[in-house]
């Protein structure tokens, strides 16, 4: 039987990597999600008809009756729920998903390793095995750091509290405090065999430390988070595996704690900001009163659908360049529309891609090929940031802080050093959105005001669908 249930582990783990490796290009990345879920489906079978599935604990200790039904109960809600909520998430409401289901992973880590602390009580074992133990305490207070911290991006993305940088005096001191605090009560709570107290005090540090990791940061800087969340996640997921003596817990744990930790250095790479500065530097809270103010310095030149569309039509390359304001307007199928008439009409069409464009990893690229754009046309940022200058049209549909020309020339600036897209260098410049109002980090963007610029106001969908039938109708 042991032998069966390894076999079965080790295919679960490199179907877990199979899978993994095809969600590195979005031409594969539908298969490698079924193909983990199919490896997901094995090990929880496989975890089931185990020996610690039917109820012998790693440490062979005592075995006790499962509850076969509570275990289909929490599968069958768990399962429901997971369906519905992604069946009906919006794609612009992805990262508060991800944030929520991230946090339960963590919140569930530091369950189990808090039940095992009970059972090697129950047992009289505690105080006899330090690595064990040592392990319970790490993965409780990672997975509760996990958990708080989640559940506060949740409620900034979800706007149930203030998405923007929340100040507090002494968070950096105040952070550092508890966490000596975790590392002295995990040892006195391994020590000391007669009560939970100190356990329980360790567990509301964890929680306090997560809720103050993330409270003071917002902005553009969430996604970062979300994904340092993430590693966390599967830091204590990996912990509660050595726990168990559970091996493909151990191995999907490293997994998501890698491919978190990747992620985060990914986008704090692309944001240019070390992640001490994410953590500890904070951002994008400066709401800066709708955008009036900026239109008040400056020369607003607004542009006709006809005009734009005469624009594009006699230009040899467009640059469509899709932001958050793209999700929001549900706008990919019409951006692809007018992309093949230019074609057709002999202008090049090319859709440039900013690693943190939209509101998730890959949200541009998920929305583009939504609507069947071919990949060959998706450009990163750094393969069509030269093409820029040679451009006749750049066309900006709903993006804003990824072309915000501040972020290179403006020191004061809160996104300063950020790498952005060259729009600004290209020879006209056509934007398409709702209002003057700012972007995801609340800040300006003097873009608008550059005199190559032109603003064609309106919810995208509209504007595009107007751009069409224009294009269309034009000799
Ligand atoms: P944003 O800077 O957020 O700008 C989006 C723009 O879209 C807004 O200025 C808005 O202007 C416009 N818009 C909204 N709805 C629209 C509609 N229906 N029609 C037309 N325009 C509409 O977007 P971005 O340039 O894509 O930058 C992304 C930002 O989000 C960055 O700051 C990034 O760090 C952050 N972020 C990214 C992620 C990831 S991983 N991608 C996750 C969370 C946060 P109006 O209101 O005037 O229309």
């Amino acid at each position: 039987m042991n032998t069966a249930i390894g076999i079965a582990y080790l295919i679960a783990a490199v179907v877990f990597i199979f899978g993994l490796r095809q969600l590195g290009s979005p031409v594969t990345a539908r298969l490698g999600n079924r193909v983990a879920a199919a490896g997901m489906t094995l090990a929880v079978v496989a975890t089931l008809v185990s020996p610690a599935g039917s109820g012998v604990l790693p440490s062979g200790i005592h075995p006790h009756a499962v509850n076969w039904i509570i275990i289909f109960l929490g599968m069958a809600l768990g399962g429901t729920a997971g369906v519905i909520s992604a069946r009906r998430v919006l794609m612009t409401a992805m990262p508060q998903m991800v944030a929520i289901f991230n946090g339960m992973g963590g919140g569930a880590a530091a369950a189990v390793s808090a039940l095992e602390l009970v059972h090697l009580t129950e047992a009289h074992l505690r105080g006899g095995s330090g690595g064990q133990l040592a392990t319970i305490m790490l993965g409780s207070a990672i997975g509760c750091v996990s958990f708080a911290g989640s559940m506060v991006a949740f409620a900034k993305l979800q706007e149930i509290v203030g998405g923007g940088a929340i100040r507090l005096p002494f968070q950096q001191f105040i952070v550092a405090t508890l966490v000596i605090a975790i590392v002295v009560l995990g040892v006195l709570a391994a020590a000391v065999t007669s009560s939970y107290a100190i356990f329980a005090l360790l567990i509301l540090a964890a929680i306090l430390l997560g809720l103050l990791l993330v409270i003071p940061i917002g902005g553009a800087d969430m996604p970062v988070v979300i994904s340092l969340m993430n590693s966390l996640t599967g830091l204590a997921a990996a912990l509660t595996g050595f726990v168990l003596s559970n091996e493909l817990l151990i191995v999907s744990g490293a997994l998501v704690g890698a491919s978190g930790t990747l992620l985060t250095q990914l986008m704090a790479k692309a944001m240019n900001r070390p992640l001490t500065n994410v953590l500890f530097g904070a951002f994008g809270a400066a709401p800066s009163g709708g955008g009036a103010a900026l239109a008040a310095s400056g020369t607003v030149r607004e542009i006709s659908v006809d005009d734009a569309a005469t624009l594009m039509i006699y230009a040899d390359q467009v640059i469509v360049v899709p932001g958050y304001g793209l999700a929001v307007a549900q706008a990919q199928h019409q951006v692809h529309e007018l992309g093949e008439l230019l074609e057709k009409r002999d202008v090049s069409v090319k859709y440039a891609i900013h690693p943190v464009a939209g509101r998730m990893p890959g949200h541009m690229n998920v929305l583009l090929a939504e609507a069947d754009v071919a990949y060959s046309q998706l450009f990163d940022m750094d393969q069509i940031n030269g093409e820029f200058a040679h451009s006749e049209v750049a066309l900006v549909v709903g993006a804003n802080d990824v072309t915000n020309p501040a972020a290179r020339t403006d020191r004061s600036s809160p996104i300063y050093g950020m790498p952005i897209l060259n729009v600004d260098q290209a020879r006209n410049i056509i934007v398409l959105k709702r209002s003057m109002r700012p972007g995801f980090a609340g800040i300006d963007n003097p873009l608008y005001l550059d005199p190559k610029t032109a603003m064609l106001f309106g919810d995208a969908k509209d504007s595009l669908t107007r751009l069409v039938n224009s294009v269309k109708a034009a000799p």
